[in-house]
């Protein structure tokens, strides 16, 4: 790739790859496919960023000479592809039917009070993601919310804060997280 003054313009990290997501655009372009050539890219751009920023729809934009809004557009049809960096604690909230009768939506309100961010979103310090998710199973138990591995049931707003708190500890640093726990009423200490 030549390094355009744009490119100059970004991070090594983020110049070294791009420069890799450009060999595997060169080398995927024997597929006349458009729509399967992109989804193979969006793939290895995940891949490589953990996500897909939007530099890199830019880039791909470019190099395939497709419109940036049909890349987003692909990109945020499939669940799979994500458009933010992930947090080192994802947190789903399940808005399926049962939970939202049961009050799923105060709880959300309460976690984008306390993290101050939005669905999809990334606090500063990397530390917890909000996202939404389909029926997670235990549906007699709802409202329900996943921190990674760990599961919390019949979640009122007012246990939000107590559970970010448990995991603003886990972060800091030589603290690591253990194993999952699964809460019921409550939550408890992973590995307790
Ligand atoms: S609807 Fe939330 S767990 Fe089923």
């Amino acid at each position: 790739m030549t390094k355009t003054a744009k490119t100059k313009e970004l991070d090594k990290d983020t110049q070294k790859k791009l420069l890799q997501l450009n060999d595997f655009i060169a080398g995927s372009k024997v597929l006349k496919d458009k729509q399967s050539l992109l989804m193979g890219v969006l793939h290895q751009t995940q891949t490589l960023f953990g996500y897909i920023p939007a530099t890199a729809m830019d880039f791909i934009s470019h190099k395939l000479g497709v419109p940036s809004a049909h890349i987003y557009g692909m990109a945020t049809f499939y669940n799979y592809f994500q458009l933010t960096p992930k947090a080192r604690y994802q947190i789903y909230l399940c808005k399926g039917t049962a939970c939202y009768v049961a009050g799923g939506a105060r709880v959300l309100d309460k976690l984008k009070e306390e993290l101050r961010i939005g669905v999809d979103e990334v606090t500063a310090d990397g530390l917890f993601g909000i996202n939404i998710t389909r029926c997670l199973g235990c549906c007699g138990l709802s409202p329900v919310m996943q921190v990674n591995d760990d599961i919390y049931v019949r979640l009122v707003p007012e246990k939000v804060p107590a559970i970010l708190a448990k995991y603003r500890r886990l972060g800091q640093p030589k603290k690591k997280a253990k194993a999952t726990a699964v809460a019921v009423g409550g939550f408890e200490q992973p590995g307790k």
